[in-house]
């Protein structure tokens, strides 16, 4: 029987989605840019995977229809979510080092007074408020009335559209509208890789429900979210749990709030948020609008401001916690090491089969790129004839992809080439004419992927 061990160093995750070409550091020639990162072609095919996951769990239903919305907005928008005034992070700057960080970060010294993490000093300033937004310009003038902020969720994109998308799609309540788009925040301590970020991406969900039915959907999309997790993207249910946020924790809009939270190699970090965000957001964009945002019940023949029940998920941090559940070292019976695999889902491992000619003769090579050119119809498959094929097979197990396919001097003579399983490593023959169909199947029945 073989055993799996996951890595439990973030720095070595690192490297090792540098090196396989999933995350490289924004900018590298020049020394990098801080808490920014580029997908390289691995990782941006597993993030695209993990996105469109979400999307088509969310708004493949009769109740949720998705939106694009602008990463801009018009300014009264965070006036009136409450970002303008209660988004923000206490800071203090160091006097002796001008480091600055955040207040409630800032250890205590013997005496018990807060000191400066970088120099321990005690000569610190008064604690500011710090708003988390980006702001920029839009046009050629600069300068009052031109500010306008990078959304901090994508949420607000969803309830300014609450009416446009009720009244297009004639939705009736309960009925949700779901989001995947970038967001930023001017993070003061971001780090531990893609975990923390200042521009990120974010796949939100706002359902829309009648106030006193609230409760009973926020435990419904608990549910939903936390089978997501594992039945989907395929996260070992011991690595993740919920956290409930206590009264002193709840963000501004919350009137209840719980975390899933996933066992990162670094601590354990939240994951997903289920928000009940209460009528909070469409009653605050009616006052600073104007604009009327009540639902009428055709049912119950009265008007009322819908409550919210809200799923946040940042697709950078789903992505993380599939590549630290995933990325493993298996050992076999007597504990040696025998190969690093990625134990992906087959839904989102980048590849889904890879094409590997036994020699660099014909007609193995022209086998072998007819049969990728075929499938890539269907799937993003990879093709690789350099090294032995043991060593492909490695390459192939490190990056996930669930099936590799050989041609070999005997195709040309049976028309068969031999499929071999990433978990159990079994081979067998299947026809060519057969290939597309078997590869379908088997990522269907995929079973052994860590779940
Ligand atoms: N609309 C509600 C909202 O934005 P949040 O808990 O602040 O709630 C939701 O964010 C999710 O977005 C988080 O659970 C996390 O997965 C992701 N997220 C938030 N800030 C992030 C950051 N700086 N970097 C990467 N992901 C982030």
């Amino acid at each position: 029987m073989s055993s799996f061990k996951n890595y439990d160093n973030l720095s070595e995750i690192v490297a090792l989605c540098k090196g396989r070409g999933f995350v490289f550091q924004s900018s590298e020639i020049y020394g990098g840019l801080n808490s920014c990162w580029d997908y390289g072609p691995l990782g941006s095919l597993l993030k695209r995977n993990v996105k469109e996951l979400w999307w088509k769990e969310m708004t493949r239903r009769r109740d949720v229809v998705g939106i694009d919305a602008s990463i801009l907005m018009h300014p009264k928008t965070w006036e009136a979510s409450g970002h303008l005034d209660g988004f923000t992070d206490p800071l203090v700057d160091c006097k002796s080092c001008k480091t600055r960080f955040r207040e409630d970060h800032a250890p205590l010294n013997d005496a018990g007074e807060k000191t400066c993490p970088s120099c321990k000093s005690t000569d610190l300033t008064e604690t500011r408020n710090f708003n988390l937004m980006f702001k920029t310009n839009m046009g050629p003038v600069a300068g009052e009335g031109s500010e306008v902020f990078l959304r901090p969720e994508t949420a607000q994109g969803i309830f300014v559209n609450f009416d446009n998308v009720r009244g297009s799609t004639r939705k009736k309540i309960p009925f949700g509208i779901a989001q995947i788009g970038k967001s930023f925040r001017n993070e003061i301590t971001p780090g531990n890789f893609i975990f923390r970020t200042r521009e990120f991406e974010q796949m939100e969900m706002q359902y829309f429900v009648t106030p006193g039915e609230d409760e009973k959907w926020f435990e419904f999309w608990k549910r939903e979210r936390f089978d997501f997790l594992i039945n989907k993207t395929g996260l070992r249910k011991e690595n993740i749990r919920w956290e409930e946020h206590g009264s002193g924790e709840l963000a501004h809009y919350a009137k209840a709030a719980f975390d899933v939270e996933f066992k990162f190699p670094f601590w354990l970090g939240e994951l997903e948020g289920v928000h009940n965000r209460s009528d909070f957001d469409l009653k605050q964009h009616q006052e600073f609008s104007g604009k009327k945002l009540e639902y009428f019940d055709e049912v119950k023949k009265e008007k009322y401001i819908p409550f919210v029940i809200e799923t946040a998920i940042g697709a950078d941090r789903l992505t993380l916690a599939v590549i630290c559940d995933g990325m493993v070292k298996e050992h076999d019976a007597e504990g040696k090491e025998v190969r690093n695999l990625f134990k992906v889902a087959p839904e989102i491992a980048p590849y889904k089969a890879a094409f590997l000619p036994l020699s660099k003769k014909e007609p193995l090579l022209e086998t072998a790129h007819k049969l990728f050119d075929e499938l890539s119809e269907n799937f993003s498959v990879d093709y690789d004839e350099s090294g032995s094929i043991g060593k492909r097979y490695r390459r192939q197990d490190e990056i996930g992809t669930p099936f590799c396919v050989t041609v070999d001097f005997e195709t040309a003579e049976d028309g068969k080439v031999t499929v071999r399983h990433r978990d159990y490593m079994t081979q067998q023959r299947v026809s060519m004419e057969r290939l597309d169909q078997f590869i379908e199947e088997g990522l269907k029945d995929f079973k052994d992927f860590g779940g």
